[in-house]
């Protein structure tokens, strides 16, 4: 691939949480990067052209039995290299200092003080508010090093600049370090002279041309929801192959209120994609009658999907003639191949998306955005001349309003929901907060409870509303929403969603709840 080729900084990846958000401040610097495995083979590394390399934090000690065992050899590519936190240790440890358990845990801000003029630092301040999150702290420096920089306690930062090695012991690609970003490009720029080549249109360009390139004369099929990454995805492929890609659009029955009409306006009108809408509602619905169970819900949708997927390729077939590829928007954060050293998380959700149709149809896929991040795909969309409103949306799941419905799914509930779901986003649009905002939504819960009216008992369901602030959606917190919004959401529900007599907020973070109630 074109991008492959261009120079890169190769983050490698010794299983922190923070990783993926270095590669992320670097491509914002138009530098293009990827995160490989600590374990990841010399010639692999090389093969992405790097000018530098980066070596992340981890939650393991350099002793532990277990400690990833990344081949010291990276360090004698001949390329400059940044340490991050464990990457710090792992350089002291591997060139011959000593690393030790800190006898005070540094976890939060701290104070550095920056002692020695280094290439790192120029232009930032002489003391630096930073993130620190390490037990182990470098002791005796590994020969040729320096010291750079302190907090009260601890080595933050040291240099053995013949060498080109660097590192630093807070964490600058976190937005709680001040300066963190000018830290990196000091690195990236400064240190390792990378240009700033990494920039949409050549990604667009090339990616349109290698497209074209790959399916020739052959047909491509996408599941498409209106979300932003099918959407940019389908777009992309669109631009190289025209109407040889037909865009499935499924109605599962669980979409929000005219979603399926308006979606399918805009993919049509504004995107010219060529759509086929399939209502399915009937099936999904029939399929979902006298369920409860969450995974049972999420897992007969995925099914059910795929179903009607393959049967409408079968028909494409029949009537255009053979097809060969399916699109699918694969992010990066997807691909990333993580680096367990805790063993496998356990299963919270089992997520519906496309993932289970390769396998079924044998297709080959096309994945355009494998390698972009999402606020990379909504560059990249506006640069393809896509409407704000849609690569500003919020996400929706896969399994739809089914799993904000809790307890059983049937077209009463459904139609409730989809009403005091449309007072939320539309009220929330009003104050102005939707684009802040990662996901806003209603939640209809099986609880029915006494209210009055208009001097009348009423006995009716509850909805919860949900909002939250995300970056990746993996944690989130709850927005404290304006009173104001709260009590207009809150009196046009109870006034205008007969069977509804109750407004409920959720006020959790995720951890420990999820963001979905299912
Ligand atoms: P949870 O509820 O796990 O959700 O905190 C995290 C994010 O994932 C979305 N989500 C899904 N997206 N298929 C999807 O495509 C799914 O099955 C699914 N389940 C949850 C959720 O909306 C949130 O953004």
């Amino acid at each position: 691939m074109e991008h492959i080729a261009l120079p890169s900084i190769v983050v490698l990846d010794f299983g922190s949480q923070y990783t993926q958000l270095i590669a992320r401040r670097i491509r914002e610097q138009n530098v293009f990067s990827v995160v490989l495995p600590c374990t990841a083979k010399l010639d692999e590394i090389r093969g992405y052209n790097p000018v530098g390399i980066i070596l992340s934090g981890g939650p393991c000690s350099v002793y532990d039995v277990d400690a990833p065992p990344a081949d010291p050899e990276v360090l004698k590519l001949g390329l400059p290299v940044l340490g991050i936190c464990y990457g710090l240790q792992f350089m002291t440890h591997t060139l011959g200092g000593t690393v030790h358990a800190a006898s005070k845990r540094e976890y939060g801000h701290a104070e550095v003080t920056v002692l020695e003029s280094s290439a790192l630092f120029v232009g930032l301040p002489e003391t630096l508010s930073v993130w620190m999150s390490h037990g182990d702290e470098a002791d005796t420096l590994a020969p040729g090093f320096r010291l750079v920089a302190r907090t009260t306690s601890a080595v933050a930062a040291i240099e053995n600049v013949a060498a080109g090695y660097y590192a630093v012991q807070f964490h600058p690609e976190v937005h709680h370090t001040k300066f963190g970003t000018s830290l990196l490009k000091n690195f990236v720029f400064g240190i390792c002279k990378a240009q700033p080549s990494w920039t949409p249109q050549r990604f667009i360009d090339s990616t349109i041309a290698q497209i074209r390139e790959t399916v020739g004369e052959g047909r491509a099929l996408c599941a498409i929801s209106g979300g932003v990454d099918s959407s940019v995805a389908a777009t992309l492929v669109h631009r190289a192959i025209g109407d040889r890609l037909t865009c499935v659009f499924v109605n599962n029955g669980v979409l929000r209120k005219d979603e399926y009409a308006k979606v399918q306006h805009n993919l049509r009108t504004k995107l010219k994609l060529n759509i086929d809408a399939v209502d399915a509602t009937d099936r999904f619905l029939s399929k979902l009658a006298g369920v409860s169970d969450p995974e049972r819900k999420r897992k007969i949708i995925g099914n059910e999907f795929i179903e009607v997927f393959d049967e409408e390729s079968q028909r494409i077939k029949r009537e255009y003639g053979e097809v060969q590829w399916l699109v699918q928007g694969t992010l990066y954060p997807d691909v990333i191949e993580s680096v367990s050293v805790r063993g496998p998380s356990v299963t919270i959700k089992s997520h519906h998306n496309v993932g289970g149709l390769p396998a079924k149809m044998k297709l080959k896929l096309i994945e355009p955005l494998r390698d972009l991040f999402k606020d990379e795909v909504r560059r990249i969309g506006r640069d393809l001349q896509m409407p704000d409103e849609m690569l500003q949306r919020q996400p929706f799941p896969g399994p739809g309003l089914a799993v904000r419905i809790l307890g059983e799914v049937t077209p009463e509930r459904i139609a409730l929901l989809q009403e005091a779901d449309d007072i939320v986003l539309t009220e929330i649009k009003r104050a102005g907060l939707y684009d802040q905002i990662w996901q806003s939504f209603a939640v209809l819960l099986p609880v029915m409870s006494v209210g009055v009216m208009g001097d009348q008992r009423t006995y009716a369901y509850t909805c919860a509303i949900r909002a939250v602030t995300s970056e990746d959606g993996m944690t989130a917190d709850w927005v404290p929403l304006p009173h104001e919004v709260l009590k207009a959401i809150s009196s046009r529900i109870v006034n205008e969603v007969p069977g509804i007599n109750r407004v409920v907020y959720d006020i959790t973070s995720k951890p420990p709840g999820t963001i979905e109630w299912e």
